[in-house]
């Protein structure tokens, strides 16, 4: 029946998820502010339309939250979806094959930015939702909360949450943005990296000089602040803030067996990748460099001279933004407090050093051993045919860890991404294939979690 639903409406669910991509809901350009609060009120629409009874738009410090929920039974549990409309910025545009916000479909694929992050997974909630209401099957209560801030650090949500622990109340968190192993291989995300996302800024002379006049006998800021960064990894990639691991927690030689056991190829993620070889920390595979280990990467680094052809300068400052992946047991506070002091103390005396934190959020484990869980599994091998397998993820969500904090509420992480969709990258797809089997096993997980 639901299949049924889905296949016979499929069409109409691909256009209205294509509207929402066009709106290029970008939350780091301020320039598009106005776009932002269009895909927030597109939702709002496309939620009462799906038949959620209160739906609003929360206004906040910064982009709009929308909130909507359908009661049907008090006795009922209730699940809250949570998930974000906006999206990173397309940049840089010109190696996009079409146009970021003009979604196209290439070989079974959605090619827009946010297709996949996060906005084609949240459309699957809300067609999921309304394929159940429509079918007279909805098993659940069900609130929607979705952000317009995750991309730049959901400062505003943290707020929204701690001011509304009311209306909040629910008896689980399911959010699609994470990613499963491939088609063959479904996965539910059991754990998520924290950050510590920090901007540095070093100053040499007052003002940018001849590099020929001054050359060789004042410090060149560039080339100090690479030397810093180049300094905090050793030759075994480790990481050389002091104190920076004594908080890792770490697994069990059972523990690692296991989590290496998911299916990994070498050659294919080298060759996607177009590298011809693999970089990180001694002792440790890809699975867990990427999982359970901690890092440290500079995003971004600028100053001097840029342009066109060759300017002789020796530049006054030079910029980065270097960002941490955090795991359990690390604390973003701690983090970013045992950064600033190492990389100040780093710095030579010719130059002034600036250390600011941007963002941060922590990491978080999900339980595998709760009803949620299993009947997110269940779903999984009702539609897909296989029992996902349990993965840590590399990236980062920070509110899961503040869902946990403030309402006691865990979080079932049932993406439906690929690595290879190039999420924040040019080029970002999503599977049709994917967004229609998402919708099932969402609509699958209702029945299971009501069900037990
Ligand atoms: N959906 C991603 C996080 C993600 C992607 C988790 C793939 C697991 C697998 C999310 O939108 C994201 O990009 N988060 C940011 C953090 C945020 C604070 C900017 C990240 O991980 O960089
Ligand atoms: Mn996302
Ligand atoms: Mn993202």
């Amino acid at each position: 029946m639901i299949n049924e639903y889905i296949q016979s409406n499929q069409q109409r669910f691909l256009d209205e998820l294509f509207e929402l991509l066009r709106i290029p809901s970008v939350s780091a350009d301020s320039r598009h502010k106005d776009d932002v609060r269009h895909a927030a009120e597109y939702l709002v629409k496309k939620l009462k339309d799906a038949g959620a009874d209160t739906v609003e738009l929360c206004e906040t410090a910064g982009h709009p939250i929308v909130y909507g929920e359908k009661i049907i039974d008090t006795s009922l549990p209730t699940i809250l979806v949570y998930g974000h409309y906006d999206v990173q910025p397309a940049d840089p545009i010109n190696l996009w094959t079409s146009p970021p916000f003009e979604p196209v479909v290439k070989d079974g694929d959605i090619y827009a930015r946010g297709s996949c992050d996060d906005k084609g997974q949240v459309y699957m909630h809300i067609k999921a939702f309304e394929a159940m209401m429509k079918l007279n099957q909805l098993s659940c209560n069900v609130k929607f909360m979705i952000e317009g801030e995750e991309e730049v650090g959901s400062d505003n949500l943290g707020t929204f949450v701690k001011e509304n622990k009311n209306k909040l109340k629910a008896d689980v968190i399911l959010i699609s943005d994470t990613s499963i192993i491939s088609l063959d291989t479904p996965s539910i995300t059991v754990g998520l990296r924290g950050l510590s996302y920090m901007e540095v800024e070093v100053t040499g002379p007052n003002r940018d000089l001849h590099s020929g006049v001054y050359g060789g006998a004042v410090a060149n800021p560039i080339n100090i602040l690479s030397m810093m960064i180049a300094s905090m990894h050793d030759e075994n990639e480790h990481i050389t803030i002091p104190g920076f691991y004594d908080k890792v927690t770490e697994l069990s030689a059972a523990e690692r067996e296991e989590m290496n056991k998911a299916p990994f190829n070498l050659d294919e993620y080298k060759k996607e990748l177009d590298i011809a070889d693999l970089c990180g920390e001694k002792g440790y595979t890809t699975l867990e460099r990427t999982g359970i280990r901690p890092t440290l990467d500079c995003n971004g680094i600028w100053g001097g001279y840029a342009g066109e052809g060759a300017k002789t300068v020796l530049p006054s400052k030079a910029f980065a933004k270097i960002s941490m992946r955090l795991v359990p047991n690390q604390n973003n506070r701690e983090i970013t407090e045992l950064f600033t002091k190492h990389f100040e103390s780093l710095a030579p005396k010719s130059v002034k050093v600036k250390v600011t934190a941007l963002h941060g959020g922590e990491p978080a484990v999900t339980p595998t051993d709760s009803r949620a869980f299993e009947a997110a599994s269940s779903a999984f091998k009702e539609v897909w045919g296989t029992t996902p397998i349990p993965t840590r993820d590399g990236g980062s969500i920070p509110i899961v860890s503040l869902f946990k904090k403030e309402l006691r509420l865990d979080t079932v992480l049932m993406g439906f991404g690929l690595d290879s969709d190039a999420i924040h990258s040019p080029n970002e797809h999503y599977g049709i294939k994917n967004f229609l089997m998402g919708i099932e096993t969402i609509v699958s997980f209702y029945k299971h979690y009501s069900a037990k």
